[in-house]
């Protein structure tokens, strides 16, 4: 395997980075939350597919088997749109006891009224999780902590996790080194940092010497009402529940079903106890849950601090900060940002050493990007601040939502406005760009103006049949997912359940494949723009998650390691063809 590895580093030019990954080289992560577990899994991927041996320490106190704070990441638990569709096409499929609540659909509740927008395809495509066990008091464990799955990932990909406190860093022959509360002291030829902003771990890097200077932060506020599964579902169903209120320093609520409980997300300035109160009294917030509701004494709450402008220099000679004490998404996504922050410097680390200048060439632009996108997603937020200030613009912008909602026809140009700008599924400089487009701007006016004379959403609810943590859609026995001859825009990951492929002529059918779970299919018409090369059908009952094509896309435009997995499908699948082949064409003996 390393000789594979050496061979390939010999042609180098003599730019080499000076601190390259060699076999056997060491890398410790510090925090095993979502950033520092996907720089695991991606580091130790994309170096095994160079065959480069690495050692991979993973420091991570909590054991996410404890329910309260002991286990928690404090955090809304929401896993965008857009990430559930890249970790699909990654291969890693999210179990159904991780995810809490499949959600198909968000409610935007203003004073003048709200209104439900499902997911394009009526899918259930984000994923509600808790990032610990639950919160405190939980009885029942149904369910498992979405880090504890990601610890389990990184581990079952190679890398070791050491259940210790990291207690000071510092430096020994250029080399970092790490010590543990117990006593423990391992060098290491890299340091990944990824110890969020919130307890003692980001202290650790700040009197280093290297520079550091850690992210600008606000602070938010986080609480869980155990509701229990019935009144969650009569009241909140798999809605995710979005409120543009005009309390003062809000800036935007959020209602998050799970399992047993719900999660209450505030984000705004200085948010302190009476900011807390006024949202919780507000009407519109009283109307979502049950009549006789009393805010229970004993609950869950905390005051967690996010990254709203990151560290301006997150990395250095053998050292890379990645997730919110690097540079991360504002407000949304901070696991998508933590994903593509850890992939970039994983990517890094294998590829082009791990010298500050190589962090500097190939990892910094990730983050200067969301930096640029943050800058564009706080001219969004005010704007939608503005927004909150003036009645008639409230209802103008709810008349255009249920216009598009209810109409069937029209185009979801505010619905998907604000879709992407409260999920986090597109960038802030997509959103922005989509409110400048000239019909955008007319239909807002004239709704404005419509909306002066009359206002009224219209509610509707569809039937669902699939159990709380499924994620994607339920295809049964007669249905076809995917014709042979029609044409695409999607891709397919099947996340439960079985498919078949046929391929149709006017003799009758050849069943080419099966596909189970973790498998994809509907990729071929995706790259050479040609018609569906084969039928698929489920076999049985299969659950399907739909992967858009522009935003798949348009990821690998940005991520091109996003198409390896696709690729090595594809290969396969020649491979098993050139078989056949050979055996239709070798005479027996
Ligand atoms: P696409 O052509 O977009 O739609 C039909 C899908 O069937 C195709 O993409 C592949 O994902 C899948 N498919 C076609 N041929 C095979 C094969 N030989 N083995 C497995 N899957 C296939």
């Amino acid at each position: 395997m390393s000789r594979l590895w050496t061979s390939a580093r010999s042609s180098h030019d003599s730019n080499a980075d000076p601190y390259p990954l060699g076999p056997g080289s060491r890398v410790a992560v510090v925090g095993g939350g979502p950033a520092g577990c996907f720089f695991c899994y991606f580091l130790l991927e994309m170096a095994s597919r160079i065959g480069l041996d690495l050692n991979v320490d993973v420091y991570e106190p909590k054991t996410y088997a404890q329910a309260g704070p002991a286990g928690c990441n404090m955090c809304g638990g929401v896993i965008s749109e857009s990430l559930v569709q890249y970790l699909g096409a990654e291969g890693i499929v999210l179990r159904s006891d991780v995810v809490q609540r499949g959600i198909d659909s968000y409610v935007l509740h203003m004073d003048v009224g709200s209104v439900r927008f499902p997911t394009p395809g009526q899918e259930k495509r984000i994923a509600a999780v808790h990032r610990g066990l639950g919160p405190r008091g939980l009885l029942t464990h149904r369910w498992a902590s979405f880090d504890g799955y990601l610890l389990d990932l990184a581990e079952s990909r190679g890398a070791r996790v050491i259940h210790e406190r990291v207690d000071s860093i510092d430096w020994v022959a250029g080399k970092p080194r790490v010590s543990t509360k117990s006593g423990q002291q391992e060098v290491y030829d890299l340091l990944a940092a990824a110890v969020g902003v919130n307890g003692a771990g980001i202290k650790l890097f700040e009197g280093l010497g290297v520079g550091y200077l850690p992210p600008k932060t606000t602070k938010t506020y986080i609480c869980e009402f155990p509701l229990g599964e019935e009144v969650i579902e009569k009241h909140f169903g798999n809605s995710m529940h979005v409120f543009l209120l005009d309390v003062p320093r809000l800036e935007f609520a959020a209602i998050i079903p799970k399992g047993q409980h719900v999660t209450i997300v505030l984000l705004g300035d200085s948010i302190d106890k009476t900011l807390v109160t006024n949202f919780l009294d507000s009407p519109e917030v009283r109307r979502c849950f049950p009549a006789n509701f009393v805010i229970p004494e004993e609950h869950c709450r905390c005051f967690p601090s996010i990254n709203i402008k990151g560290s301006p220099r997150p990395y250095g000679d053998r050292l890379v900060f990645i997730g919110d004490c690097g540079e991360n998404r504002l407000y949304k996504d901070g696991i998508g940002g933590g994903y593509r922050a850890a992939k970039a410097a994983a990517r890094t680390a294998v590829f082009e050493g791990v010298s500050s200048d190589s962090f500097r060439r190939y990892y910094a632009p990730t983050c200067r990007a969301m930096a640029v996108d943050n800058a564009i997603g706080k001219v969004v937020f005010m704007v939608t601040g503005l927004f909150k200030k003036f009645t008639w613009a409230r209802r103008g912008m709810m008349r255009m939502v249920a216009v598009e909602q209810y109409s069937g026809t029209a185009k979801r140009r505010m619905s998907d406005v604000l879709w992407d700008t409260f999920t986090g599924s597109a960038s802030y400089r997509s959103v922005f760009q989509r409110t400048l487009h000239p019909l955008f701007l007319v239909l807002l006016v004239w709704n404005c103006l419509a909306a002066l004379r009359h206002a009224g959403p219209v509610h509707r609810e569809e039937e669902d049949s699939m159990k709380l943590g499924e994620l994607g859609r339920i295809y049964r026995s007669g249905e076809t997912i995917v014709r042979q001859g029609e044409v695409g825009d999607h891709m397919y990951v099947i996340q439960s359940g079985k498919v078949e492929v046929v391929r149709e002529s006017d003799t009758g059918q050849v069943k080419l494949a099966e596909l189970e779970e973790g498998d994809f299919f509907g990729e071929m018409a995706l790259f050479d723009r040609d018609v569906r090369s084969a039928t698929v059908r489920p076999l049985g009952e299969a659950r399907v998650l739909t992967i858009d094509k522009k935003m798949f896309l348009r990821k690998i435009h940005e991520d091109p390691s996003l198409a390896f997995r696709v690729m090595e499908k594809m290969s396969r699948r020649i491979r098993e063809l050139d078989e056949q082949v050979t055996g239709l064409f070798t005479p027996s003996a």
